[in-house]
């Protein structure tokens, strides 16, 4: 993707903070050229196919976007009638599975794109005249929250139409230059850091647009433990393999064995076993799999099996946020590990710039108090913790945003990966999937507790 797009992504308001206004229009903009980016190369045939029972076609993805605009920001901010309300039952993500959406009488490829640029004409209109002022008593539009909301909304899309583009067969459409290669430090850093036992903040009351699920803000007790300075990469996770681990119940969860037995898995989803070797396919590209990456495409199951396999567990969220944010110094908890500053290119590889994981070691600009390397950015990380809401939750704006999703069935993904939007990474955000899952751009770390007297 070219790089001035990358660069106009990775810093909404970096330089100076904007009024919420012009940081608003800035994070649409940039949403709306990834959307552009993830599906003007694509044929009209690719754009109404079904690329997988587990994704919408892409066409789908196109209109929601403008679906969900139109209902929030122009019926709901701009208390307008709307372009297409007849349309609301097409584009509502609860009314049809992914699975079931091919049969839906969807807008074709250049009506979806006709309607996205209709309904953003009048979005700037809503914007233009909206009272987005922090002090706004109306909650939607303190801050240009809504308007935030959408952008979020977009690029998660964003990153969901990513992995379509990743599962589809045939030649890629998207290329990007590859992240630079590791730092001379990163072969010679600890194995894990020390997070000493302590209160920290986890949550945010004080994000302009933090989603309901990242708050309030509310002090949590963590014993001490010891994190992966990096996350697991391909050629630890190999070992893995080598060593029988699935096919050895001993390191897998009850429901982890059965899984790993009825679907067959034998290693990451996308990788082929290549003589003694394994090769990937990486959007259309077959390519030996580099030893140095953070692993990609594990479902929580495996993450969880690597974990026991290697002495270790995974983290819990509060562990996974406690090292990602909390400064001992100062006792606060930062925006993100490097400090409250909006992502740079150097903190951490997201926003698609490259569409694969830097390697491991990568980006020391982005380190955190605790020494812990990309915790933001590159792949999501599974944690061991359910999906449930932090004490005080209030669904807002809707319940169906979040508070559908709370309970045992859903994991929590930490930290974001490379296919991830700055707009919709911080350090407190909340991921979740089914433990099954593998084709979102998901990884993991491990973790132990700390011995007696150690970070006491
Ligand atoms: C937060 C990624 C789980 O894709 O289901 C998109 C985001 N919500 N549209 C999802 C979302 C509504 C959500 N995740
Ligand atoms: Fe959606």
């Amino acid at each position: 993707m070219p790089d001035a797009e990358a660069a106009a992504d990775a810093a909404p308001g970096a330089a100076e903070p904007a009024d919420p206004a012009t940081r608003a229009r800035a994070a649409l903009e940039a949403a709306r050229r990834r959307t552009m980016a993830l599906t003007d190369p694509v044929s009209e045939e690719d754009l109404v196919a079904q690329h997988s029972r587990l994704m919408s076609p892409l066409v789908w993805d196109l209109a929601h976007i403008g679906n969900q605009e139109e209902l929030w920001l122009v019926r709901e901010a701009g208390r307008r009638p709307g372009l297409r309300p007849d349309l609301d039952h097409v584009y509502d993500a609860f009314q049809t599975p992914r699975a079931d959406r091919p049969a839906l009488p969807m807008l074709g490829p250049a009506e979806a794109r006709a309607y996205v640029a209709a309904v953003r004409a009048e979005t700037a209109e809503v914007l233009a005249e909206a009272d987005v002022s922090p002090g706004n008593p109306e909650p939607l539009l303190a801050g240009a929250f809504v308007f935030g909301m959408l952008a979020q909304h977009e690029q998660q899309h964003g990153e969901t139409m990513l992995a379509t583009h990743q599962l589809r067969k045939g030649m890629a459409v998207l290329d990007a230059p590859a992240p630079p290669p590791a730092p001379a430090d990163a072969a010679g850093l600890p194995r894990e850091v020390l997070v000493p036992a302590g209160p920290f903040t986890m949550g945010t009351s004080t994000e302009p647009w933090a989603l309901d699920n990242e708050q309030p803000a509310h002090t949590v007790e963590v014993p001490a433990f010891w994190l992966d300075t990096v996350p697991v990469t391909n050629g630890a996770y190999q070992e893995f393999i080598a060593a029988g681990g699935y096919r050895d119940p001993q390191w897998w969860s009850p429901e982890g064995w059965r899984h790993v037995q009825d679907a067959g898995l034998q290693a990451p989803l996308f990788w082929s076993r290549a003589g003694d070797g394994w090769t990937r396919r990486r959007f259309g590209h077959v390519e030996p799999v580099p030893d140095d990456e953070p692993v990609l495409h594990v479902c929580w199951y495996e993450a969880d099996a690597y974990a026991r396999w290697a002495g270790r567990r995974l983290p819990t969220e509060a562990e996974w946020e406690k090292a990602a944010r909390h400064d001992p110094a100062s006792g606060r908890s930062r925006r993100y590990p490097w400090g409250d500053q909006d992502p740079r290119p150097e903190h951490a590889n997201l926003a698609q710039r490259h569409l694969q994981p830097s390697p491991a070691g990568s980006h020391p600009a982005g380190a955190a108090p605790s020494g812990a390397r990309q915790l933001i950015g590159d792949v999501w990380e599974w944690t061991s913790s359910d999906f449930a809401p932090y004490p005080g939750f209030a669904a807002f704006p809707y319940k169906e945003y979040s508070e559908v999703f709370f309970g045992p069935e859903y994991k929590v993904l930490r930290g974001g990966a490379f296919g991830v939007s700055p707009v919709v990474c911080r350090g407190t955000f909340r991921n979740w999937d089914y433990p099954i899952r593998r084709q979102i751009f998901a990884g993991f770390r491990t973790a132990r507790d700390a011995a007696p007297g150690e970070g006491a």
